[in-house]
């Protein structure tokens, strides 16, 4: 299990790193150019290991994949149904995204085809695209009374839903209109607050057409994707911990290079703007395929904010930063409708409550949420990461302004997500 050692910083942050490529997007552009006619090459591809396993599993189906480790990828797509049976169980690793993504593309096939992931991922709960997708004339077998991974996708004719998704959830929404491009008729999806968008906007790019009409998206099964080049934007999930870093180190000022700017993802910077921290966007790109911009960003007061509602789901992998920001600035900051934490990579009210506590932060959990009170001085202590990627990068961010010494147990995780970050962390402590 590796540990990694954090030491308070002396002096501010400071340079100028780029972002590594966008998760969510490094899957999307693997699974619809593995679907696509032709060649889809993508440029700024993460190559992190729940990445890594979507590609895998496609090699896995028979679809050409190559430059991977390397910044430019290239997928030669075999069109809609150009998938082949695979051999073994399909790997989903640590990812989510992978699995229930997935799930739709190979629920629309005529083959069979076994998905199984990590301790983490088998604890998460996949009925939310199992009964959907069951309703569609799915055929999906799952342990635990049709809940958990492994699970048994028997591939099966298709027809299309109405469905109301009880939550907030890209995963399930991009699951649906997966399979949707394969049902007879048309798939109809409605969420009760709009989720990253990131699958919508690839679709059109590829060439797809689907309707929108406010929180209700329609698409019409069989139709063909056009692989097109794909240039991926950096993480602003993993951005966002540096923007941590720069607001509450005090001295520092960095410019964080090529981060997504797509507005269903940018709550993060919604939320640091009413806490009072300093940045501004610079040189801002592509505002009609996915934009992005660079970010300088600098030591600021914070004052305490509540965060809530529709602002949730646009924030939702930020929390656990958000959280680190809350024990420096002044007053009470309230989380609230934030359900969704409990079933992430963990429980992340629990962990972030636990964890922060021992490094002193006056911090509660709530059923949907925290409720944290500062400023509190930190101080350096032995925490856990419980395998998940963004407890172990928050409680290193929150290690550098602590007293004393931090170590962190067990973060091999971090490389489901931002292979690269005590490399770039090194780089802007000088
Ligand atoms: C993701 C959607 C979110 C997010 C996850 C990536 C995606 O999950 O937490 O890290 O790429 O669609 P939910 O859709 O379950 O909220």
């Amino acid at each position: 299990m590796q540990t990694i050692k954090i030491q308070p910083v002396e002096r501010g942050l400071q340079g100028s790193i780029p972002i590594p490529g966008d998760k969510s997007i490094s899957h999307r552009s693997i699974m619809l150019g593995a679907l696509a006619e032709g060649k889809t090459v993508i440029t700024n591809f993460l190559n992190s290991e729940d990445c890594l396993c979507t590609a895998k599993a496609f090699q896995n189906m028979g679809i050409e994949i190559a430059g991977l480790g390397t910044d430019i990828v290239v997928v030669s797509g075999n069109g809609l149904h150009g998938l082949k049976e695979p051999s073994g169980i399909l790997d989903m690793g640590n990812s989510g995204t992978s699995t229930r993504l997935m799930s739709g593309i190979l629920s629309g096939q005529s083959f069979y085809s076994v998905m199984s992931g990590d301790q983490s991922l088998c604890r998460r709960p996949m009925s939310r695209i199992i009964k959907p997708l069951t309703g569609m004339g799915g055929r999906l077998y799952a342990r635990g009374n049709n809940q958990y991974l492994p699970m048994t996708i028997v591939g099966s004719p298709l027809k299309g839903i109405d469905y109301q998704s009880p939550v907030a959830s890209a995963q399930v929404k991009s699951c649906l209109m997966l399979a949707g491009l394969y049902a007879d008729g048309v798939t109809r999806i409605t969420e009760p607050a709009l989720s990253r968008d990131h699958t919508e906007r690839m679709l059109t790019y590829l060439g797809v057409s689907f309707h929108r009409d406010g929180l209700t998206l329609s698409i019409q099964g069989t139709q063909t994707l056009q692989g097109k080049p794909i240039r991926v934007p950096g993480d602003i999930s993993s951005a966002a911990f540096f923007m941590a870093a720069g607001v509450i180190v005090k001295g520092s000022e960095i410019i964080l290079e090529n981060v997504g700017l797509n507005p269903t993802r940018t709550g993060i910077l919604d939320a640091i703007r009413s806490m009072g921290g300093q940045f501004e966007i610079i040189n801002e790109i592509g505002k009609d395929w996915e934009p992005s911009g660079n970010i300088r960003i600098q030591f600021s007061q914070l004052k305490a904010a509540e965060f809530g509602g529709t602002l949730i789901p646009r924030i939702i992998d930020e929390v656990p930063i958000l959280a680190v920001l809350a024990t420096q600035a002044e007053g009470i900051t309230v989380i609230k409708d934030a359900q969704e934490l409990k079933v992430k990579e963990t429980n992340r009210i629990d962990a972030v409550v636990n964890e922060l506590s021992k490094m002193g932060a006056q911090i509660e959990g709530r059923d949907d949420g925290l409720v944290i009170e500062g400023p509190t001085l930190l101080k350096g202590a032995r925490v856990q990461s419980y395998g998940d990627h963004r407890m172990a990068m928050s409680l290193a961010i929150a290690g550098l302004i602590a007293k004393g010494e931090t170590l962190i147990e067990d973060t091999e995780c971090i490389h489901t997500s931002f292979p690269n970050f005590m490399d770039l962390l090194q780089g802007l402590k000088g």
